[in-house]
């Protein structure tokens, strides 16, 4: 595993919303294949985070590069050329539409193509083989799940083939055994060789996956090492986690 630095590099990084400085001066970066998570109080500045590396938010100031380039101006659709996706907070899939669609329909947007092959076919299959999601390929989406929903825009981010995935708190909202199955989708896509940066509340899965976590705290990282260091740091107890992070850091 890779810890060059030149995978994801996001420098002295800011986004000020009037007043707020919902993040303010970021910078670390990324290796390739790395396993990232990022916690953090609600408003921390998370989502602001994945809003501006994958281009849905303009800086304030700084910079993001990927794999070498300087990706603060790009729009995201070419980002997401470049093999950035990423799920949202609140899950929007295509209601209607039959899981299978939806993921049909993220590898044409993601390629500019007009339409479906059954080879489109067969690669949307074998995205929805990945999450566990086969099995609904002929379902609305609407009829899924809560915990299916999740798995399914997922499915959307890797149907665009992304090198870096990112997750805007996949377990939210989830049953523990959903939390259990997603946990082991999100392992195995890792495993594929896909580098993650997620964002999680959901503190147990969040740990086990992650390789490296930082933490967010008014827009600032506030501490940055293996689970088990921020577990054990005083100012993310003092800050986040509480009772909990001493729980986690005893196993
Ligand atoms: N588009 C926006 N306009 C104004 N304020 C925003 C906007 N997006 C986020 N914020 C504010 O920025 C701060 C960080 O928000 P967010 O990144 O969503 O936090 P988190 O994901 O860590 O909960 C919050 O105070 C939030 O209210
Ligand atoms: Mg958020």
């Amino acid at each position: 595993m890779s810890r060059s630095g030149e995978f994801l590099e996001v420098i002295n990084l800011s986004k000020h919303f009037k007043g707020l400085r919902a993040v303010d001066d970021v910078t670390f970066s990324v290796g390739n294949g790395e396993f990232l998570g990022i916690i953090g109080p609600n408003g921390a500045g998370k989502t602001t985070l994945f809003n501006l590396i994958t281009g849905f938010l303009k800086p304030t100031s700084g910079e993001i590069h990927f794999v070498g380039r300087d990706i603060t101006g790009m729009k995201p659709h070419e980002r997401v050329k470049l093999g950035i996706a990423r799920t949202f907070q609140v899950t929007k899939p295509f209601k209607k539409l039959t899981v299978m669609e939806n993921v049909i329909i993220a590898a044409l947007i993601a390629r500019k193509q007009g339409k479906i092959k059954e080879d489109e076919k067969n690669f949307a299959a074998e995205v929805l083989e990945k999450v566990g999601l086969l099995h609904r390929k002929d379902m609305a989406a609407e009829n899924l799940p809560h915990g299916e929903v999740k798995k399914l825009e997922i499915a959307r981010a890797l149907a665009t083939k992304p090198e870096l995935l990112l997750l805007d708190e996949p377990f939210s909202g989830l049953t523990g055994e959903e939390v259990a199955s997603l946990q082991e989708v999100i392992k195995s896509i890792h495993e594929d060789g896909i580098t993650v940066i997620l964002i999680e509340h959901v503190l147990k899965a969040c740990m086990a996956l992650s390789e490296r976590i930082i933490v967010l705290n008014y827009g600032k990282i506030i501490a940055d090492g293996t689970p088990e260091e921020v577990c054990m740091d005083k100012q993310v107890i003092e800050a986040y986690l509480g009772r909990r992070g001493l729980e986690f850091a005893s196993g």
